[in-house]
């Protein structure tokens, strides 16, 4: 088999010489763990998203968890969750002892189909989770109205939504609370690790504490205090899900090219957007008023023809096909995340089948993401765009 020409990943971490130096001085001062890092990454993370809060965690898994957590919500408890994200949106309410409640998305958006959630709410439905996927900003005014209706909590999944905003407001605090991801693939990463950010002053200070032990003071208040060498109370029984204060020299580090690299994401999209228009057999990210997408990644629909349920099958084999050839030409795909009711716990905890919930399981087979991030070249994309435009369906 000839070798490709070039290989393009689905993403690439990007880092400065900066970036990678700014990690050794956490190293050298010795304050390795949550400290003055980390809080200079949550005010850096204030100032570009205008949240009043943001509190640094392990990850956007444990920043939904203690978000749910600190809103009250608990065993026997319902949350609504979108059927295509990433499984973690629903694995938080069980952690909690909630049930899941799936409910199905928009094809055109892969968000949640906000039309269909006023029928999901019972009276024991205690929050919302709507998903920025893949940076496109889901539907909030709608939501929140259900959920000020109803006196539901809502904590937005903002893993992707980094540079996302509705209406010039940048999504995490349009709901009660929201948490993103620093996971490699998103546009900011520290490896693993997380931000909740909210408006809410003491569930700030609810969450501050659940996040570290339950503790009344952080360490770092108690080392700024006057008697650093006293303990602080514990008012809570809470989790250890600190961030360090390396992970946060990253992220601060990167945040000072926030803007640009929000920026080049939008620039990569829009050229794939007007290169792939004449494409019957591709449906390229949708554009919603009102809504800017930051673009964490560049999800798009495979239609080689009409999707119903009965070429579903037949259409996921083709992708699939596609998927191995640019594969075999060096460009990494994959498909834009998974229908969670799908997936063997879900699927079996509540007797669920793909029907269910038909759009999910569409874009779950259906779907394709072609390679989009920051520090990608123009070789690069337009050796993606031609073998893309070289494919007949
Ligand atoms: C929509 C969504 N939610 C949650 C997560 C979990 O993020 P983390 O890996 O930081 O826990 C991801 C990660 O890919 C995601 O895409």
């Amino acid at each position: 088999m000839n070798r490709p020409p070039m290989q393009v990943p689905i993403a690439r971490t990007q880092l400065t010489e900066d970036e990678i130096q700014s990690v050794l001085a956490p190293l050298r001062s010795g304050w390795l763990v949550q400290g003055p890092k980390v809080r200079e990454f949550e005010e850096k993370w204030c100032a570009f998203t205008g949240a009043q809060h943001s509190i640094a965690v392990t990850s956007c898994t444990t920043g939904l968890h203690l978000a749910l957590a600190g809103l009250g919500f608990g065993p026997g408890d319902e949350a609504i969750v979108p059927a295509f994200t990433w499984i973690a949106t629903a694995n938080v309410v069980e952690h909690l002892g909630g049930r899941v409640v799936f409910c199905d998305i928009d094809p055109l958006t892969f968000n949640i189909d906000v039309e269909q959630l006023q029928a999901k709410i019972t009276p024991r439905t205690r929050a919302i989770l709507p998903v920025h996927l893949f940076g496109l900003p889901a539907d909030m005014a709608h939501v929140n109205r259900i959920a000020e209706q109803h006196n539901i909590h809502v904590v937005e999944d903002a893993a992707c939504g980094f540079g996302s905003r509705i209406r010039g407001r940048h999504v995490g605090a349009h709901g009660h609370a929201g948490a993103f991801s620093f996971h490699p693939r998103k546009a900011i990463t520290t490896g693993e690790g997380g931000m909740i950010t909210t408006n809410d002053a003491q569930l700030a200070e609810k969450i501050r504490r659940l996040r570290d032990h339950g503790a009344a003071m952080s360490d770092l208040q108690r080392h700024l205090g006057p008697r650093p060498y006293l303990l602080a109370d514990h008012p809570d029984a809470g989790y250890n899900q600190r961030m360090t204060d390396i992970q946060a020299a990253l992220g601060a580090a990167q945040m000072d090219r926030a803007a640009a690299i929000v920026a080049e994401r939008q620039r990569l999209a829009r050229i794939y957007d007007e290169a792939f228009a004449g494409l019957a057999w591709l449906r390229t990210p949708a554009h919603v008023h009102g809504m800017e997408n930051g673009y964490q990644s560049y999800p798009c629909m495979f239609l080689p023809e009409a999707i119903t349920q009965e070429s579903i099958p037949r259409v996921n084999a083709q992708r699939n096909q596609w998927m191995d050839k640019l594969q075999q030409a060096g460009i990494s795909t994959r498909p834009a995340t998974h229908a969670v009711h799908m997936l063997q716990f879900y699927r079996e905890k509540y007797g669920l089948r793909p029907s269910d919930f038909t759009h999910a399981w569409a874009a779950n087979d259906c779907s394709i993401s072609l390679p989009l991030f920051h520090g990608m070249s123009d070789a690069e994309q337009q050796y993606v765009i031609g073998q893309v435009l070289a494919a007949r369906f």
